[in-house]
């Protein structure tokens, strides 16, 4: 629905696309003698269990996925040639690069033992690399990298990862250790129960009341009220409230972008599934 636009409802529809999850954004740095040195290229990574229609950062193991990437050279790289070089630390423990075949083999992590992915690619503003399709099958944290090598043979690269979780938890579990760990403290003890809460501002008008942590159930409670939410509300809805849309009774709250925001809506996006 999010990817509709329809004539009439463009504005509805495309404003509610925005809320979809985003790849992962990423610095980069520029691989010099003394170290690291700036690069004003920046690159994006997502997982993506829709085929790049929207992003999580968990996945199961045995969920078909889809990891792309984006890389926004230097300005003065784009319609250049270049390598490009996809590079994984699975678990923390051991690092991989993905060869011209697609496969993913042992790395010694020196610069010079790199194989590009891709050779002689032409860089546009905005490159897209597939970084893996299919099957996930290693569980723990896996940390992604992506980089590009010009004429001027000075690597490009993320110096951060984009971390990625591969993990047995059902999607319950997932939500229920989200809201516990980003959204239960974070935002609805911070952010929502001054007015969402019995005697408050929102209490009779708006479906979602919370308790606080003096209630032993917050958690399960809590969690119930934004499971319902979303089923008879949907996600956009609540995430435009959050923002200040919708005629929101309490006005902005999360700016779309901070961590909160992007945390509940990857809460969201998992309690959609439910
Ligand atoms: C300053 C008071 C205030 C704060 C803080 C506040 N809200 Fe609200 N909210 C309201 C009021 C009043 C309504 C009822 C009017 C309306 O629908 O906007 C409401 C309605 C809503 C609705 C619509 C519910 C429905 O049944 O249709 C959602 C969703 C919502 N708020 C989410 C949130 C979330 C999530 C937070 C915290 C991140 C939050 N609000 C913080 C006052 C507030």
């Amino acid at each position: 629905m999010n990817r509709l636009c329809i004539p009439a409802m463009i504005l509805l529809l495309c404003v509610s696309s925005g809320a979809v999850a985003q790849r992962k954004e990423l610095i980069g740095v520029r691989n010099v003698s003394s170290g690291a040195a700036d690069s004003n290229a920046t690159y994006a990574i997502g997982l993506s269990l829709d085929n790049g229609a929207t992003f999580v950062e968990t996945a199961r193991a045995t969920d078909a996925v889809s990891i792309s990437g984006i890389i926004r050279a230097e300005p003065g790289h784009v319609g250049q040639k270049a390598n490009i070089y996809i590079v994984a630390l699975a678990n923390g423990t051991s690092w991989v690069m993905r060869n011209s075949a697609g496969v993913y083999v042992p790395w010694d992590g020196s610069v010079p033992a790199l194989t590009p992915f891709l050779r002689d690619q032409t860089l546009t503003a905005s490159f897209n690399v597939e970084i893996f399709v299919g099957t996930l099958g290693v569980l723990g944290t896996h940390s992604l990298f992506l980089g590009y090598l010009p004429a001027d043979g000075i690597l490009r690269y993320t110096p951060t990862a984009h971390r990625i979780t591969i993990t047995n938890q059902t999607i319950r579990d997932q939500a229920v250790a989200k809201f516990a760990a980003s959204i239960s403290n974070n935002i609805v003890q911070t952010s929502c129960i001054a007015c969402h809460v019995n005697g408050g501002s929102a209490d009779g008008v708006a479906l979602n009341k919370f308790v606080t942590t003096a209630n032993p159930s917050h958690l399960t409670t809590n969690f119930s009220q934004f499971e319902n939410l979303v089923k008879a509300r949907g996600r956009s809805l609540i995430l435009s409230k959050v923002r200040g849309g919708n005629l929101h009774g309490g006005g902005a709250i999360l700016l779309q972008g901070s961590t909160d925001y992007t945390n509940l809506d990857q809460f969201l996006l998992l309690l959609e599934k439910l």
